[in-house]
């Protein structure tokens, strides 16, 4: 499969990253776009968000025009039969929740209902490229594309390299991310975390630690390294943002499997901030909160 031969494309799941990754692949303008959905309302709520973000940071700035959003939409068909919208599409991507067998059992589906040489790409976050593909036919045409949220802002897509992903597949999945306007980079899949998500792991872990510690609060430690290192955003109120303590701690089991019980563990401090109720996201304190109203006094 080479970059030009790609005209259908497929994405299966449309929840949070689902239906954002068709839209940037509807708005190159190169893709009729499937997406996809066991749930209904899920695709419904998906082409909603795609055509309200359209307008508004597209339409209202001027960036498109009405017609051109319309256009957009049109290239992009919902639907909740993988088999149907997957028939006849060069270039899928599965945006599915985070569960191997979940995944293994939509790549064997996959693989029986697309054509021979159609690429499955799979935007897991953390689980291996090379056990997804095995539960298919082609595991040379099985490939990470690891997308960052907000999908539409984050420039970079992780290419990841199962033991058995061909250098064909590598090369036009990373064609695919740059058509995209992505900075794509490749890895292989023996990383858990793959490049992004582990170096970012092992900084926050330490922010975390040196907070537990009560060497220094939260908002000090986040300030350190945005004046010192030039970063945006500290990674304890990006935690706090995301709401990623809770995910962080019910990822416990699935951390200690790939990492072993010493770099698998989940950090003390997550896990008695989850215990108290200190959540991080919209809506919900975080350890800002739980540093001024617990742990500064305990
Ligand atoms: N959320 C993020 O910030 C983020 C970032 C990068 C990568 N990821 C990865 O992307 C993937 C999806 O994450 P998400 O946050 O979009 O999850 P999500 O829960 O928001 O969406 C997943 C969707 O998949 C649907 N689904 C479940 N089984 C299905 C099936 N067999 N066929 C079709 N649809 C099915 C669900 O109904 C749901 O709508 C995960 O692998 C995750 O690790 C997430």
């Amino acid at each position: 499969m080479k970059l030009d031969d790609i005209k259908r494309c497929a994405v299966v799941g449309a929840g949070a990253m689902g239906a954002q990754i068709a839209e940037v692949l509807s708005r190159t303008g190169h893709y009729e776009v499937r997406l996809v959905d066991v749930d209904e309302d899920v695709v419904n709520r998906g082409l909603e968000s795609i055509d309200k973000g359209l307008e508004r940071f597209f339409v209202a700035k001027g960036k498109i025009t009405a017609e051109e959003k319309k256009a957009i939409m049109e290239r992009i068909t919902g639907g909740t039969s993988l088999e149907q919208a997957t028939a006849d599409v060069d270039f899928a991507i599965e945006a599915i929740p985070e569960i191997l067998g979940l995944k293994r059992e939509t790549f064997e589906r996959l693989d029986a209902s697309a054509p021979a040489d159609t690429v499955l790409a799979s935007n897991t976050s953390t689980l291996n490229i090379t056990e997804i593909g095995a539960a298919t036919n082609r595991p040379d045409k099985v490939v990470g594309m690891h997308f960052f949220n907000p999908v539409a802002v984050m420039k970079l897509v992780e290419v990841v390299k199962g033991a058995m992903t061909s250098e064909e597949t590598v090369e036009v999945t990373k064609a695919l991310a740059a058509r995209l306007g992505k900075e794509p980079v490749v890895c292989r899949d023996t990383s858990y975390g793959f490049l992004a998500n582990r170096a970012y792991e092992a900084l926050r872990e330490e922010a975390l630690q040196i907070v537990w510690e009560k060497v220094a609060s939260p908002e000090d430690v986040d300030k350190s390294l945005k004046l010192g290192y030039n970063l945006p955003l500290g990674p304890l109120e990006l935690g706090d943002r995301l709401g990623s303590w809770k995910r962080r701690a019910e990822m416990e089991r699935d951390r200690m499997a790939a990492l072993g019980p010493e770099k698998g563990r989940i950090h003390p401090l997550i896990r008695v901030m989850v215990r108290a109720g200190y959540f991080g996201g919209p809506g919900q304190k975080g350890i800002y909160d739980f540093w001024k109203e617990v742990l500064s006094k305990w």
